[in-house]
This record gives structure tokens, C-alpha cells and sequence, in this order.
């Protein structure tokens, strides 16, 4: 892995550099590339921008791995208030939840309860639930919760799930999520794994991911494919093409923010197009995480820290 994705990976962890962040001015400007605002109304005022551009959104609530059961309960609030508003304003769009939001980290039942609860809301405005893949000591218990939940009576098309090609394990994975119709992100992986459960080098997370995402444009159900790497647009887009496999049948999944200009040429080619877009002031790790991901982002930074 190179170094200096390690050092960003490592840095998201860093609790005080993220409350001196969070709380600064300058930290929330510079957090405004990749996240709608602080507050649900801006994630809505943006949500509704981007469907005016013929995107659809799926809003994440920012936070991660919080321990208390107070905290689990007031995050899940947060999505039911999102749902509520979605239907109320018809948006075209669905929320993402991290299960260590809702309380994994120390209680997989109450996860469970919590999510569940999510989904009979998002199946009762028709809606939907896509829960985020964490790091690999969660990946297992995420999918059972979300095969649980999926298997219960009316709430089939309420949930789906996320598979990170950088794990060896996902081809299984996906064959199992697909014998039972659930529908799957796909996604290369953002954190930081070691060589016993994910592939070191990138060209391997990048067939993984062509082999993956053939699987899946193949099977019945409908998937995202979340992803910025014009490689893997240009492998999806061949692969359909050659299978005739209506464009309607799958969407392209993109992060705010990253790959404008990508995002508006797939919708000028008639794909679906879905824009994950985060908001809330616990930004800090999922902003060190798109650093990560292209460290050419600093200078972005450095630019904006300059303008100050
Ligand atoms: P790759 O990292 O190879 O980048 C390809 C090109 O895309 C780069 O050269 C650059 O041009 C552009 N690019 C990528 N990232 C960028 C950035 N941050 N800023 C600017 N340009 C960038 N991961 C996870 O572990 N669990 C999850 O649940 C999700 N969910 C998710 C949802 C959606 C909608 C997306 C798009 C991504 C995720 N991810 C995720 C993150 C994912 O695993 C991965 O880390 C990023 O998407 C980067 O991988 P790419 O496929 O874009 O390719």
C-alpha cells in the first residue's frame, strides 16, 4: 500500500487532530468539497440541485463507530428525519448508514434493531437502505445483519448492501448476496487492510473488480456500480454493451464532489447515475479518507489553506 495512503488512513484515526478539525472554521471550509453542509437541510437543498441535473442521491449522515446506545439511537433518528423529508420533498433518493453509526462497536443486536427499524421506515415511503461496508473485522456481521433483514417480509427491496473488490473474499460474498436477490454496491475498498485479507497491489483490486462487476450486470438484480476509475466505467460500459444489457437494469455510483465532469457525461450517455453525498459535522474520517484515495487532493488543500 503507499505510504502516503497509509499515513491519511492513519491520521483519520487521530481523535485530536479530528476535534481541533471539526470545530475549526477553516476545517469545515476546506470539508465543503466532498460534504453538503453541516445541517439536513443543506444535504436536501443539494440532493434536489443534483436531481435537477438528473442524478439521483443517497445522503449519508456523517458519523462512525459510536459508543453509546444514546448515540446509536440519535443517529438513526437523524435517517428517519431524512427519510421523512425525502418523500415529503419527492426526491429522487435513498440514505447510506454505517452500522458502527447505529452501534456495531458494541452491540450487534442493537445494530440490528436499529437498521431494521430503517428499513420498514424506507419500505413504507419506498425507499431504500444501503448500508456501507466498514473495515474487514466488520464484514462478516455486516452481511448477516443485512441478509436478516433482507429475509423479513416486506423488506426485500429496502436494503442492500456494499462488497469492496480489494477483498479476496468477495467473489463468495456476491454469489451468496445474488442467490438471495440482494442487491450489492460495488466498490474497490477504502481502508487500510492487510495482504491476508485484500489484494496489496492495485492492478489485482482492479480485475477483482472487472470480474465482480460482470457477475453482477449479469444477474437479475438491479446494483450500483461505485466507482471513479475511468477503466472500470469504460470495463462496465463494454461488458453491457456487449451482454445487451439494458442501461436501466444497473446505475454508476460517484462520490460528491470527485468526478464532476465524469458524472454529467454518464448522464449525457443515458446511465444512471447515483451521487453519494455526505453531510454533518462529524466529517473528519471520511475527508482524511478521500485523501487517501488521491493524495493530488492536498494540493486542492493547500490552495484553500492559502486563500484563508
Ligand atoms: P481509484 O482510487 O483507483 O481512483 C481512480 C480515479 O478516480 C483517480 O485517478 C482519480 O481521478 C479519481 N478519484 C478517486 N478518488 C478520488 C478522490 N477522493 N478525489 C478526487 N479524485 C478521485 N468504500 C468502502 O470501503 N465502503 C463503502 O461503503 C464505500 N462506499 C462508496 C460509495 C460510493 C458511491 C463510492 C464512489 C465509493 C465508495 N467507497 C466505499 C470508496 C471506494 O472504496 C474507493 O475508496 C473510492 O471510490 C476510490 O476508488 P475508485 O474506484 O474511484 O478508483
Amino acid at each position: 500500500m503507499p505510504l502516503l495512503r497509509s499515513v491519511f488512513i492513519a491520521l483519520s484515526r487521530n481523535r485530536l487532530l479530528r476535534r481541533f478539525s471539526e470545530r475549526s472554521r477553516i476545517g469545515v471550509r476546506l470539508s465543503s468539497r466532498f460534504v453538503a453542509g453541516m445541517e439536513i437541510d443543506d444535504a436536501l437543498r443539494v440532493a434536489e440541485a443534483l436531481n435537477k441535473q438528473g442524478m439521483a442521491v443517497t445522503i449519508d449522515s456523517l458519523g462512525e463507530s459510536v459508543s453509546s446506545e444514546a448515540d446509536a439511537v440519535a443517529a438513526a433518528m437523524i435517517y428517519h428525519r431524512l427519510l421523512d423529508a425525502i418523500a415529503a420533498r419527492k426526491l429522487n433518493a435513498n440514505i447510506s448508514v454505517k452500522l458502527t453509526q447505529v452501534g456495531l462497536s458494541f452491540s450487534s443486536e442493537l445494530a440490528e434493531d436499529l437498521a431494521e427499524n430503517l428499513a420498514r421506515h424506507a419500505n413504507a415511503k419506498s425507499s431504500f437502505v444501503r448500508i456501507d461496508m466498514e473495515d474487514s473485522s466488520l464484514t462478516q456481521s455486516t452481511l448477516d445483519i443485512v441478509r436478516r433483514i433482507h429475509a423479513k417480509p416486506l423488506l426485500r427491496d429496502a436494503i442492500g448492501v456494499v462488497i469492496q473488490a480489494y477483498l479476496y473474499r468477495s467473489q463468495a460474498d456476491i454469489e451468496q448476496l445474488l442467490s438471495e436477490g440482494i442487491r450489492v454496491r460495488l466498490c474497490k475498498g477504502a481502508y487500510n487492510e492487510p495482504a491476508e485479507v485484500a489484494f496489496p497491489h492495485k492492478a489485482d483490486v482492479d480485475a477483482n473488480y472487472v470480474r465482480l462487476a460482470a457477475v453482477l450486470l449479469s444477474s437479475e438484480t438491479y446494483h450500483g456500480l461505485a466507482t471513479h476509475d475511468e477503466d472500470m466505467i469504460a470495463a462496465v460500459k463494454t461488458y453491457a454493451n456487449q451482454h445487451s444489457i439494458d442501461l436501466s437494469r444497473f446505475e454508476f455510483q460517484m462520490l460528491y464532489g470527485v468526478r464532476r465532469d465524469l458524472q454529467r457525461t454518464l448522464v449525457r450517455e443515458g446511465y444512471n447515475v447515483r451521487v453519494y453525498l455526505p453531510f454533518g459535522s462529524d466529517w473528519y474520517p471520511y475527508f482524511m479518507r478521500r485523501l487517501a484515495e488521491r493524495p493530488a487532493n492536498i494540493l486542492f488543500l493547500m490552495k484553500t489553506l492559502l486563500r484563508f
